[in-house]
């Protein structure tokens, strides 16, 4: 059986682009697959060190978010990464088998550094978190990590662990494949970022039909007129192809948008909403049964299955490095 394992930084709940790049992959392959869902509640130290009880929210958010968006508990297992000790230990070990120039050109960390305007006043645990990335994934000995393209630099870094480490050790871990989502990279609201919190311009998986239809509303085309030629690859249209599922449809609208041919921005954002809404109604019923004792409970369960798996790894990854006694 494939082992999947993905996961998210709680910084916040989660949106549209978390489900079409990752969730939406998840949910799908809970039911073939074992299914390990992170939280990566020590990474977002990297930028939130001050603001703990925020973290602790955003972990249970997180949770809640993707038990209301079908994560089914008995399939798939939550892991919490301050409750896993053998992460940590991990970690440790596969920083050594990187050379730090190496982890430095990381392409995600450099745009993170930018994009975040970390300058050089990131923690020295802020590089760090990508080695502890590899030991999120191979502490479960996942084959296949449902990802947005944006984490695409971490993956291909665990593979160079995963390589390394058989190598100088043996053959503990396979080499994990990524799996990128139907639409890898969704834009925000404003079209020209990617969705993120963070940004400003995302749609959540907990808006109201309301808040939905007013952001939706918010997006702009610059175009005058349902009778001017209309761009269909925009941000609208991108919401289309990404939410309303009927693809004869979306063509037609398509269509119809670049000859001119009286459709306006105002229907398709009409259908837009109505789409993105029909997927998240039933989420927000769902949400609205689970408590956060629920959740605890289930953190508790999952964390215990969660450390079978990765203690037995990481007693693995010692027995081969010759360092248990
Ligand atoms: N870095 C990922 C993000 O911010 C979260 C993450 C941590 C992750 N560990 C992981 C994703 C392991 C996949 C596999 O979205």
């Amino acid at each position: 059986m494939t082992r999947i394992l993905t996961g998210d930084t709680p910084t916040g709940r989660l949106h549209l682009g978390h489900f079409v790049g990752s969730l939406e992959n998840r949910i799908a392959l809970q039911h073939q697959h074992e299914t390990f869902v992170l939280v990566a509640n020590i990474h977002a130290l990297t930028t939130r060190a001050a603001d703990p009880a925020a973290i602790r929210r955003d972990t249970l958010e997180i949770v809640r978010d993707q038990l209301a968006a079908g994560i089914d508990p008995e399939r798939a297992t939550f892991v919490v990464q301050s409750e896993i000790p053998a992460i940590a230990e991990l970690t440790i070990l596969f920083a050594m088998l990187l050379p730090f120039s190496r982890v430095m050109r990381n392409p995600t960390l450099k745009a993170e550094i930018i994009s975040k305007q970390l300058g050089d006043h990131y923690s020295f645990g802020f590089p760090l978190y990508a080695v502890g990335q590899c030991a999120d994934i191979l502490a479960f000995r996942a084959d296949l990590v449902p990802v947005g393209e944006d984490q695409a630099a971490h993956i291909e870094m665990t593979r160079e662990v995963a390589r390394r480490f058989a190598q100088l050790y043996g053959d503990v871990f396979p080499v994990p494949e990524p799996l990128f989502g139907r639409v890898p990279r969704l834009p925000g609201l404003d079209g020209v970022e990617k969705m993120s919190k963070s940004r400003g311009n995302a749609i959540f998986l907990s808006d109201s039909a309301d808040d939905i239809r007013k952001k939706v509303a918010r997006i702009t085309t610059g175009r005058q007129s349902p009778t001017d030629p209309g761009d269909p690859t925009n941000v609208l249209f991108e919401y289309a192809r990404a939410f309303i599922r009927d693809e004869a449809h979306v063509r037609d609208l398509a269509d119809r948008y670049a000859r001119g041919d009286n459709l306006g921005d105002g229907e398709v954002k009409r259908q837009v909403a109505a789409a993105i809404d029909a997927l998240v109604a039933p989420m927000r019923e769902r949400r609205a049964q689970l408590t956060d004792a629920r959740i605890v409970e289930i953190l508790h369960e999952h964390t215990r299955r969660a450390n079978a798996v990765a203690a037995d790894t990481l007693a693995k990854a010692k027995d081969a490095m010759r360092l248990a006694f």
